[in-house]
């Protein structure tokens, strides 16, 4: 989507559709009196009749007739102007994003970064354009939408605020634009998304985005003693890969930050095969992979002055005469043992190999995102990602850039007595836990995987998805990691 900044007065601007921000009481909006004046009073008229009152989630596009250069008026709720925050706007953007695309709007002017004195509404903003106006369309070969949103103009009055906002808009149309390619992959159905499939599109993000490209395929993993990752692959027709991808925006030598992700791009379940209804979603389940890319590709756009390794392990957990099965013991490239108890909990098998392998980059953080647990969805639901790790400073910064960007956090505890629940009797681990805690003891396991390193898990099981669409979440994949992830390492520099 393309941003503009423009300077200019709302009552002679031309456009397809003119965006104001309005409170629960419309008293102290200027904006809202003046163009509601030139068409003869009817934004009072609509509070009164109470068809449109101001809240969040409200819309109401009103055609101008010619009573204003602009076509079209887009009344769009935001609650208590006193109250405002950049996630409201984000959310209002995305609401009135749902409505232009509904109204077959291509263009529009938007004066919601106005609605109040707080700072970052005008990143927030566009973001809620750009995100809520996404679609998923590339299979429809019917009635798809022909016009979709294109560009917006953010507009300011006359004043010297543009020459900082320009840059501000740059920036954050990279950022969606992850964002958006993100979500394309998250909601790629599971047989054209394999692991080469991923493979291949981190290798075209890396040539287009000037980062180096490492591929390991199946002799490279056996050979470096990659059990854990073979083994959820094995029984496939599609072969496993870890894809390294390496952004040098830093000093030579300094330590980078490793951002790792499962790439499962499609779960079954395996040989402990996953119930029937909604098996459908689990072509989500290389989200944090896909994240992983979305936030590489945002940070080398934006040029950011620091060192990042990504670390993508892709497989297919498929049932098979070839598959690994329950009772099975598999080597792990640090030479624990983990006896399979489930082969549905193939998330940290795969993770494990990949957190051991990063740490040879001696990165100053590890950050891994995964689709990792079901009981993750059952304790924080959609709101919220799972955080679990070994060092308070990195969750609260992860956790402030979650607040800042509507990617919110909520951490769960490691103690050490979690481990009991992942003993074996043959092997050094077990993969599965049983039914208490289950996002924990998952946590727990990646957590013998990682050496001294500064570490955070982020479980997104719960957030990478939207299943009924709302505000700048359209239904399918959300991208969540990438806002979240290029906020953490912006605020690093
Ligand atoms: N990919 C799933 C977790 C998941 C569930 C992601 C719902 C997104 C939405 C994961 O591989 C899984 O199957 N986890 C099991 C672990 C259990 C067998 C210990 C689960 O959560 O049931
Ligand atoms: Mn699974
Ligand atoms: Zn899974």
């Amino acid at each position: 989507m393309q941003f503009t900044v423009k300077a200019g007065n709302p009552l002679t601007y031309d456009t397809p559709a003119l965006i104001i921000g309005c409170g629960t009481d419309p008293a102290g909006n200027p904006l809202l009196d003046a163009v509601s004046t030139a068409l003869g009073g009817v934004a009072a008229r609509m509070y009164e009749s109470r068809e449109f009152t101001g809240k969040p989630g409200t819309v109401k596009v009103i055609h101008t007739l010619g009573a204003l250069p602009a076509q079209r008026l887009l009344l769009v709720g935001l609650g208590d102007l006193k109250e405002i925050t950049p996630e409201k706007v984000r959310r209002a953007a995305g609401v009135a994003a749902q409505a232009l695309v509904a109204a077959k709007v291509g263009s529009a002017t938007s004066l919601l970064h106005q609605a109040a004195p707080v700072a970052g509404l005008l990143e927030a903003s566009l973001e809620g354009f750009s995100l809520g106006s996404y679609r998923y369309d590339c299979y429809k070969t019917k009635d798809r939408q022909e016009v979709l949103l294109k560009e917006v103009t953010a507009l300011f009055f006359e004043n010297d605020d543009r020459d900082l906002s320009a840059p501000l808009a740059a920036a954050t149309a990279a950022i969606c634009d992850a964002v958006r390619m993100t979500r394309d992959l998250v909601t790629a159905p599971g047989n054209l998304a394999t692991p080469p499939y991923l493979a291949e599109q981190a290798r075209e993000i890396a040539g287009r985005f000037g980062m180096e490209y490492t591929i390991l395929e199946q002799e490279e993993l056996a050979r470096l003693g990659m059990g854990a990752l073979l083994a959820v692959g094995q029984g496939s027709q599609h072969p496993p890969r870890l894809v390294l991808l390496e952004y040098k925006g830093g000093a030579d030598g300094a330590q980078p930050v490793a951002l790792v992700g499962k790439g499962i791009t499609f779960d079954t379940g395996g040989i402990s095969l996953k119930p029937g209804p909604n098996m459908e979603l689990m072509k989500h389940d290389m989200a944090g992979a896909a994240a992983v890319l979305g936030a590489l590709q945002a940070a080398a756009a934006l040029k950011l002055p620091l060192n990042l390794v990504g670390l993508i392990p892709l497989a297919e957990n498929m049932p098979d005469g070839k598959a690994y099965k329950p009772g099975d013991v598999v080597t792990t490239l640090s030479g624990l043992t983990v006896e399979i108890n489930n082969t549905d909990a193939e998330g940290r098998l795969v993770l494990c190999d990949a957190l051991q392998y990063v740490q040879q980059f001696n990165p100053a953080a590890v950050i891994d995102l995964a689709t990792l647990t079901g009981a993750c969805v059952v304790a924080l639901g959609h709101d919220a990602t799972g955080a679990m790790g070994n060092d308070p400073q990195l969750l609260a910064a992860l956790r402030q850039a979650g607040e800042s960007t509507g990617e919110r956090l909520w951490e769960l505890p490691l103690w050490e007595e979690y481990g009991d629940l992942m003993k074996s009797d043959i092997a050094d681990l077990k993969n599965a836990g049983g039914p208490h805690a289950g996002t924990i003891s998952a946590g727990w396991f990646l957590q013998q995987f990682v050496g001294t390193q500064k570490w955070v898990h982020l479980d997104i099981a719960g957030t990478a998805w939207e299943d009924k669409g709302r505000h700048y979440l359209p239904k399918g994949g959300t991208g969540v990691g990438v806002r979240l992830l290029v906020s953490y390492l912006r605020n690093l520099i």
